[in-house]
């Protein structure tokens, strides 16, 4: 597996590779990767004859009192798991040359960033939209995945690559959970042995939610208030920072389950905010 730290040089491989005729697969990540980003890279591998793996904090998808300086990093390992799973390349770019000084240039779906996570990181958005697409433009990328546990970041590309015709095919990949069901994530780290031990009730509290729109209930105001109830009594060390029922495409708020539904919540325990989802199959 070859690192490649400079953007050009990332675009002048790609490019020589579709010069040859070869099909390119992308991965992007924040690193310090885990058993959810190997899934995504095991799901891309046979769909292309050269797998690139990024691995780039990407500062501006980061509001001012978040966790960039912080976020997790293990460059060694990630090196390792990406190699693991068949990557050719890893793109790691050093912080300072992806963007230039007077960079100017935005991407953004505004309209389906307003609810669940665009509500409180206004920006957050805006920066993976324009970090996603440069990844595409320098990787020449035919085939690029992520994970449906980011369901609004997967909405929001899914939209940009169309309304933009980028011609790359998306692939989601369902949620990678641990055993007692919480979501993977690399902020996971961030638990207490307490919290950890808690976290699983947020996958549990959407599961009963699901089924209880299953058995009937459509008025998605008492779906949301039985959930705020059941975190209340079973996570009691979270804080909710929202408990949303969503179309999945439009990610607008829905009165009724009268068709396809989401319901998403984010909920901050200590250090960490944790993101986990469900479809509403009824
Ligand atoms: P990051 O949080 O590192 O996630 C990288 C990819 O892994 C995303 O597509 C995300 O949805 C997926 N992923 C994370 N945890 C997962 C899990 N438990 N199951 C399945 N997929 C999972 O998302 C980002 O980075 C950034 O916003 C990025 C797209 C790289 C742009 O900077």
């Amino acid at each position: 597996m070859k690192i490649i730290t400079e953007p050009a040089e990332l675009q002048r491989q790609c490019l020589a590779w579709r010069r040859q005729g070869l099909t390119i697969g992308l991965v992007p990540t924040m690193g310090y990767l885990h058993a959810g980003h190997a899934a995504l890279m095991d799901r891309a591998r046979p769909e292309c004859d050269r797998l690139v793996v990024t691995l780039f904090v990407n500062p501006t998808q980061f509001g001012e009192n978040e966790d960039l300086s912080t976020y997790p990093r293990n460059p060694e390992g990630d090196a390792a798991t990406a190699e693991s799973h068949g990557a050719d390349l890893l793109f790691a770019p050093e912080p300072g040359t992806m963007y230039a000084d007077n960079h100017a240039t935005w991407v953004e779906a505004p309209r389906l960033g307003v609810h669940l996570c665009g509500a409180t990181r206004p920006i957050h958005f805006r920066g993976v939209c324009t970090v996603v697409t440069k990844l595409f433009m320098l990787s020449q990328a035919d085939v690029a995945v992520f994970g449906e546990k980011d369901w609004q970041q997967l909405a929001i590309l899914r939209r940009m690559v169309r309304d933009l015709n980028i011609p790359v095919k998306l692939i989601g990949h369902p949620i990678v959970r641990e055993s007692d069901g919480l979501a993977l994530s690399s902020r996971n780290a961030y638990l207490s042995e307490e919290e950890r031990a808690a976290a699983p009730a947020i996958r549990r509290g959407l599961v009963k939610l699901a089924e209880k729109a299953r058995a009937g209930e459509r008025d998605c105001a008492a779906l949301k208030r039985f959930l705020a109830a059941e975190y209340a009594a079973e996570l009691p060390m979270g804080e909710p920072d929202y408990i949303e029922i969503v179309h999945p495409d439009e990610i607008e708020p829905l009165d009724a389950i009268d068709g396809p539904a989401l319901a998403a919540v984010a909920v901050r325990m200590g250090k960490a905010r944790l993101i986990d989802n469900i479809l509403i199959e009824v």
